[in-house]
Parts: C-alpha cells; sequence; structure tokens
C-alpha cells in the first residue's frame, strides 16, 4: 500500500528510531512492502521507515543506475535492519542529494567515500557489506533518517542547496 511520506518539519522525522526485535513477522512483511509500494510509486531511489511515521530501523535503497557513476554497478536492491555503519576511512566526497521528505530541492553534501555496513535482511539473517561511492552514499542517507538527521542538516555549502528545476543537475533520484 502507498503510504504519505512525512515531510521536513514533522517531528516524527526527528525521532531515534527503535531496533526491530522479531523478523520474518507478518507485521514486517506488511511494512517492506508499504515502503517498497511508497518508494517505487515516488521513484525514489532509497525510504527509510520513519519517512512513513514507523518507529524502526529499517531502510531499504537500489535498484536504480546512477549517471554520476556510470561504470559502477546499480545499487542492489537492499532491505536493511538495524544497520550499523562504519567508514574505512575518514575522506569525504560531496555529492548531489535529494529526499523524498524534502521535495523539489537538492542539496550538496558530504559523505564517507568508503564503508561497511552490517545489518539483517527481512528474515533475520545478517549480512555485511564494503562499499563506496553512491552505494556508499546511499546507505548514509537513509541511515541518518534513523537517528533523525535530513541531509539539509549535512550541508556546509549552502551556495549550493536549491530547488532541483532551477539547479538544473542531471537525473538525480529522491532518497
Ligand atoms: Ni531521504
Amino acid at each position: 500500500m502507498i503510504r504519505e511520506v512525512l515531510r521536513m518539519g514533522d517531528p516524527r522525522l526527528l525521532r531515534v528510531a527503535q531496533p526491530v526485535t522479531k523478523f520474518a513477522t507478518q507485521q514486517l512483511a506488511e511494512l517492506l512492502q508499504d515502503m517498497r509500494d511508497t518508494m517505487a510509486h515516488l521513484d525514489g531511489a532509497g525510504l527509510a521507515a520513519p519517512q512513513i511515521g514507523v518507529d524502526l530501523r529499517v531502510v531499504i535503497f537500489g535498484g536504480m543506475s546512477n549517471p554520476r557513476y556510470p561504470d559502477a554497478p546499480a545499487v542492489p536492491d537492499t532491505v536493511l535492519i538495524n544497520p550499523e555503519l562504519v567508514p574505512l576511512s575518514s575522506v569525504e566526497d560531496d555529492g548531489w542529494e535529494g529526499c523524498l521528505s524534502v521535495p523539489g530541492l537538492r542539496g550538496w553534501v558530504p559523505r564517507w567515500t568508503h564503508l561497511r555496513y552490517a545489518g539483517y535482511a527481512q528474515t533475520g539473517q545478517r549480512f555485511e557489506r564494503v562499499v563506496e561511492g553512491f552505494h556508499a552514499r546511499v546507505v548514509q542517507h537513509e541511515c541518518d533518517h534513523l537517528n533523525g538527521i535530513l541531509y539539509p542538516m549535512r550541508i556546509r555549502d549552502f551556495s549550493r542547496f536549491g530547488f532541483t528545476d532551477v539547479l538544473n543537475i542531471p537525473g538525480i533520484a529522491d532518497e
């Protein structure tokens, strides 16, 4: 079911979300289906459960290729529950981001370029990945939602924050 996406200013986007304690449940399956439906409907690159008002540490992302990284593989369709992120270097890179909770805008956001993340699949199986570039950026953006952080809070250069149609950036999906 397509759900309403909360927009910046809603206090529910600022909560630190709660860990999932039971996996492979009907409730979790329904949440993930709603998240997939909502993300697909809005043509998003990722979605976090708090964005539909659900206070749980659940994110989904992937399924898109990215024109900024034409040689990189598309980010795989991923369900990531109770994620843990560890940067593998202190190097950061800036890139454009949008967010379904901040519609119509884009910002230039610093993120770690290399990181390891771990967490749980829908089944409760633990997995781990080492990623870089756009994949790393998407994971950081989505996991920030679980800690009440929206990408504008990360912007350092506000001269590169504006309306998508005015900025005229090549196709970057909302996360
Ligand atoms: Ni977002």
